[in-house]
C-alpha cells in the first residue's frame, strides 16, 4: 500500500546529473529493473512501490493491470502525489485470454515498467526520453524500431519526426488509444514502441508491419497520453492537466535484451520452467503439446503465487474466481503432464525461489501460499477425475447424436457438483470441436442463484411478513437517535394488511420514520417499544423488507394500534450499545486479524448481537 504525505510536494530531486549513459547495456532482468530506474531517477522521477493486485480504491476494477492504477486520484487531480514525476515496478495481472495462456504471447501475471507525469512534461519529452532510453541505455539499433500512433494525432508523430524515425517506420493505428481501466478515469491517444525481430518470425505478407498479427513485429513499451477525463457514459471531457503514463512489459524487455524467442526463455521463466521440467520429467522444446502444458503451470503458478501473495481466496466470485480458474486449469494440465499427484506447493516454491528477493514479502508468506494453493488444489483434485469422465461420457453421447454441441445444463452440473469452471469445460470442448449452449447454461445458474435467494428470504418470510408494501420508504432516524415520532403507515397480521391490531395480537408496523436498525451485515435488529395514543407495542425485532421500509416485529402488549396514528418509537438503548460495542469489536478484530495472519483475513461475513459477535473469514489453516 502507498502512503502518500497529504500537501507534501518534493521538488527537490529533480537533478539531471545522468548526462552519460552506461558503457554496458542491461541484460538480465534485473539489470533492466536497475537501468529504468536508474535512468528514469535521473530525470527526476521518484520511485514508487508497486502496488497490490487487489486494486485498493476502486472497486470498478478486479484487479490491478497496469502502473498507471495506483497514480488515478493524482492524475485526476483528487489527491496530491508526493512528487510530479513518478517511476515505478507494477505487479500486473490482466484476465484476458486466460484460456488462451500457454501460447508463446500472453501471460496473466507480469510486471509493467512504468513512467508518469502528474501534470508535469508531457508528449515531447515522453517521447524524447523514450528514445534515448531505448538508444542509449538499452541499445537497440535504431533501424529495427518502429512506432506507432494514433491517426488524429499528429502532434506525436512530428515528435518522433524530431526524434530521427523516418516518416515510413511510424504507422497509425486506430487501436492507439488507452484506458480507463475501470468504469471510469483519465484516458488519451498513445504511442507504441516496436521491435522488428526479422523476417524469419514474420508471416511474410508484404505488408508486414506493427499491428500484424504475427510475432516479427513486437511492442514492448506504450506511451499514453492522458489528456481526458472519461465518465461511465463514455463521454470525455479534457483533463484541466495532462498526464503521462507509460508501461513496458519487463518480460518482454528480458526477451528482446536476452534475445529470446518467448518471454518463457528468459531468465524470470527459466528457473520455473527448468523447476517443471524436473516434476514432470519432460524437456521444454521437445514437443508443441507438452511445452503448452508447461508454459501453463510456469505462468499460472507466478499467477496463483502473487495472487495469493496479496490476500486473494480462491472463491467462486470476482478476483477469488479468477484465482480458482487459474489454479484448477493448472490441475488438469499437470494431469495432462502426467502429474497425478498434487504438486502445486512445488511449482509456488520455485515461483517464490526465483521473485522471492524482488518481492521479499513472498519468503515471509511462503507457507500461507502453499497452503492456500493446496487446499484449492485438494479440493479440485478429489472431483477433477470423477467430471473428466463424465465429460467424456457426455461429449461421446453427443458425437454419436452427431451433435456438436453440449446442453447447458451438462455444463452446469460439471460446475455446481464438480468444481469445473465453466472455461474449463469450454476450453475441453474446444479441444475437441465441441461446444456447449451457453444461454442454457446462464438459465440453470440464474435460477439457482434465485433458488437461494428463496431459501435466504424465506428465513424473514416465515415470520409472516407478508405482502409488499404500497408506502413510502422508512426514514431512519436511529444514528442520531433511539427515541423519536413517526407515524403508522401499514399494519400487517399473519401477513394481511390490517387497519388496526388489538390487545394480545402479534404482526408488522411500519412507521414513515424510526430510530429502530432493520437487521443487515449482520448486524441484529433494534427491539424496544412503540407508544401510541391508545396503545403499546412491544418491538421483538426489525427486519428490512429489502425495499426500504424498516418492518417493526412484536405485538401489542395493551390498548390498539391503529394506522394513521403518530407512535412514540423507542429503542432498548442499553440493548443497542451492546450491540455497538460488538460491532466495534468485530472492527478490532478484523484490523488483529490481518495484522497477524496477513492481507487475505477478510471479513465474510460476522454476526454481531447483544450478548455475541461472530466474525467469518477464510485462513487456510487451523
Ligand atoms: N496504461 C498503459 C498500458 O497499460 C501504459 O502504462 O499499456
Amino acid at each position: 500500500m502507498i502512503h502518500v504525505i497529504q500537501g507534501w510536494t518534493d521538488t527537490t530531486g529533480v537533478r539531471d546529473d545522468m548526462q552519460g549513459a552506461p558503457t554496458n547495456k542491461p541484460v538480465t532482468s534485473e539489470e533492466i529493473r536497475r537501468a529504468w530506474l536508474d535512468f528514469f531517477k535521473g530525470k527526476g522521477h521518484l520511485e514508487m512501490p508497486s502496488s497490490s493486485l487487489v486494486p485498493h480504491d476502486d472497486p470498478t476494477v478486479l484487479l490491478t493491470t497496469a502502473g498507471m492504477q495506483q497514480m488515478i486520484p493524482f492524475m485526476l487531480g483528487r489527491e496530491q502525489p508526493p512528487r510530479r514525476r513518478l517511476v515505478s515496478i507494477q505487479k500486473c495481472f490482466r484476465t484476458t485470454d486466460i484460456d488462451s495462456v500457454g501460447n508463446l504471447r500472453n501471460l496473466t501475471f507480469f510486471e509493467m515498467l512504468g513512467n508518469f507525469s502528474i501534470g508535469d512534461y508531457f508528449k515531447a519529452e515522453a517521447i524524447a526520453w523514450a528514445w534515448e532510453f531505448v538508444l542509449d541505455w538499452l541499445k537497440l539499433p535504431a533501424d529495427r524500431l518502429w512506432i506507432t500512433v494514433h491517426p488524429t494525432d499528429d502532434e506525436a508523430v512530428d515528435l518522433w519526426l524530431r526524434t530521427g524515425v523516418p516518416r515510413e517506420r511510424i504507422v497509425p493505428l486506430e487501436e492507439n488509444w488507452w484506458g480507463p481501466p475501470g468504469l471510469s478515469g483519465p484516458c488519451g491517444p498513445d504511442s507504441e514502441l516496436y521491435l522488428d525481430r526479422g523476417e524469419a518470425l514474420g508471416c511474410g505478407r508484404p505488408d508486414c508491419k506493427p499491428g500484424c498479427d504475427c510475432e516479427r513485429f513486437l511492442e514492448f513499451w506504450n506511451l499514453v497520453f492522458m489528456q481526458y477525463s472519461q465518465d461511465e457514459h463514455g463521454h470525455r471531457t479534457p483533463l484541466a492537466q495532462k498526464n503521462i503514463d507509460t508501461g513496458a512489459g519487463l518480460e518482454r524487455l528480458s526477451a528482446i535484451m536476452q534475445e529470446c524467442r518467448s518471454v518463457y526463455e528468459t531468465d524470470l521463466f527459466r528457473p520455473i520452467v527448468a523447476g517443471v521440467e524436473r516434476l514432470t520429467g519432460l524437456t521444454y522444446g521437445a514437443s508443441p503439446e507438452q511445452d503448452f502444458g508447461l508454459r501453463v503451470l510456469a505462468d499460472h503458478g507466478r499467477g496463483m503465487t502473487f495472487l495469493v501473495g496479496d490476500g486473494v481466496v480462491p472463491s467462486n466470485e470476482g478476483r477469488g474466481y479468477v484465482l480458482r480458474r487459474i489454479i484448477r486449469r493448472a490441475v488438469r494440465y499437470g494431469r495432462l503432464l502426467g502429474l497425478d499427484r498434487p504438486f502445486l506447493t512445488h511449482i509456488v516454491d520455485l515461483v517464490i525461489d526465483r521473485m522471492g528477493k524482488v518481492y521479499p514479502s513472498l519468503i515471509a508468506d511462503r507457507e500461507r501460499i502453499r497452503q492456500t494453493v493446496a487446499t484449492e488444489e485438494e479440493r479440485f483434485a478429489a472431483t477433477l477425475q470423477a467430471g473428466l469422465a463424465l465429460l467424456e461420457r457426455w461429449t461421446a453421447e453427443a458425437r454419436d447424436r452427431g451433435e456438436r454441441s453440449l446442453s447447458g445444463e451438462l455444463v452446469f452440473k460439471l460446475y455446481d457438483t464438480y468444481g469445473f469452471p465453466e472455461e474449463l469445460t469450454a476450453e475441453i470442448l474446444r479441444e475437441r470441436g465441441l461446444t456447449f449452449d451457453e444461454d442454457e447454461y446462464r438459465r440453470a445458474m440464474e435460477e439457482q442463484r434465485a433458488r437461494s435467494r428463496a431459501a435466504g428470504r424465506f428465513a424473514v418470510a416465515g415470520r409472516a411478513l407478508g405482502a409488499a408494501l404500497d408506502v413510502p420508504r422508512t426514514e431512519f432516524l436511529g444514528y442520531e437517535a433511539t427515541s423519536a415520532e413517526g407515524r403508522v403507515l401499514a399494519l400487517q397480521r399473519d401477513g394481511v394488511p390490517v387497519e388496526a391490531m388489538g390487545e394480545g395480537e402479534t404482526g408488522v408496523v411500519v412507521l414513515d420514520r424510526t430510530p429502530f436498525y432493520a437487521e443487515a451485515g449482520g448486524q441484529v435488529g433494534d427491539t424496544g417499544v412503540l407508544v401510541g395514543p391508545a396503545g403499546r407495542f412491544l418491538v421483538e425485532d426489525t427486519q428490512s423488507d429489502g425495499a426500504g421500509h424498516h418492518l417493526h416485529l412484536g405485538r401489542v402488549v395493551e390498548g390498539v394500534l391503529q394506522l394513521g396514528e403518530t407512535v412514540r418509537a423507542t429503542v432498548d438503548a442499553r440493548r443497542r450499545e451492546d450491540i455497538m460495542r460488538h460491532h466495534t469489536v468485530t472492527h478490532l478484530l478484523h484490523q488483529a486479524l490481518q495484522d497477524v495472519l496477513g492481507p487475505h483475513a477478510l471479513q465474510a461475513g460476522s454476526l454481531v448481537s447483544p450478548d455475541v459477535a461472530r466474525f467469518d473469514f477464510a485462513h487456510p489453516r487451523p
